[in-house]
């Protein structure tokens, strides 16, 4: 089992580590790595792969668009699943929900793959992190969301308990391939649901 992610200020990156902390405690041997260090061995030998990646200015990482890109045939007729990390997956209106799924459609669509499963996840606001524009331009953009506008602290939005949920559909679905209807179409974690 293998997951692979990309991550700019290393949220992502947490959220993968603990997607393969709770398919281990499903009894599974799971491979995480970044993106840039995933080998085609590793890809050869997983029964199943994750793909985590986080929106910055409207798109994922292009590096991991261009990675499920080279990769989409070898991923096909195994269960796979796409993890997108984004602020829009915290906020629980119909025009955010719309919005986060138009970026999942759009990064699926650049890197022509159709993964078995998509979930957004809430990510972070990393304020301790950020340049000094950085800061000042996700205060703003998070302040007209209604979110943390305190930047002396990071603040996060992630709901582990879907994450967690989530990993473990994810392992009902390789044991047994059809068995999760939790795995059809696009959850959001976001929303403490
Ligand atoms: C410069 C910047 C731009 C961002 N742009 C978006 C965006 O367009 N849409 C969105 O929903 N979230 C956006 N985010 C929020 C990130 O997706 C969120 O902080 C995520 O947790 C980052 O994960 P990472 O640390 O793995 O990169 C942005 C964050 C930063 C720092």
């Amino acid at each position: 089992m293998l997951i692979v992610y990309a991550s700019t200020h290393g949220h992502t990156g947490r959220i993968a580590e603990h997607l393969g902390t709770t398919l281990e405690q499903e009894g599974l041997a799971v491979r995480v790595a970044a993106v840039g260090a995933v080998s085609e061995q590793d890809v050869a030998d997983a029964d199943g792969v994750i793909a985590a990646a986080s929106v910055h200015l409207g798109h994922h990482q292009r590096k991991m668009v261009r990675w499920l890109e080279r990769h989409a045939e070898a991923l096909a007729g195994r269960p796979t699943a796409l993890v997108s990390v984004s602020l829009t997956a915290a906020d629980d209106t119909d025009e955010a929900r719309a919005t986060t799924q138009a970026l999942i459609d759009d990064v699926l669509a650049d890197a022509h793959w159709t993964p078995t499963s998509t979930v957004a996840v809430a990510g972070a606001l990393q304020y301790q992190a950020y340049n000094l524009p950085t800061r000042l331009l996700m205060k703003l953009i998070s302040r007209s969301h209604g979110g943390p506008t305190d930047t002396s602290q990071d603040a996060e939005l992630t709901d582990w308990a879907g994450v967690e949920r989530f990993a473990r559909a994810f392992a009902a679905e390789l044991r047994q391939p059809g068995s999760s209807t939790a795995l059809r179409g696009t959850t959001t974690t976001g929303h403490g649901d």
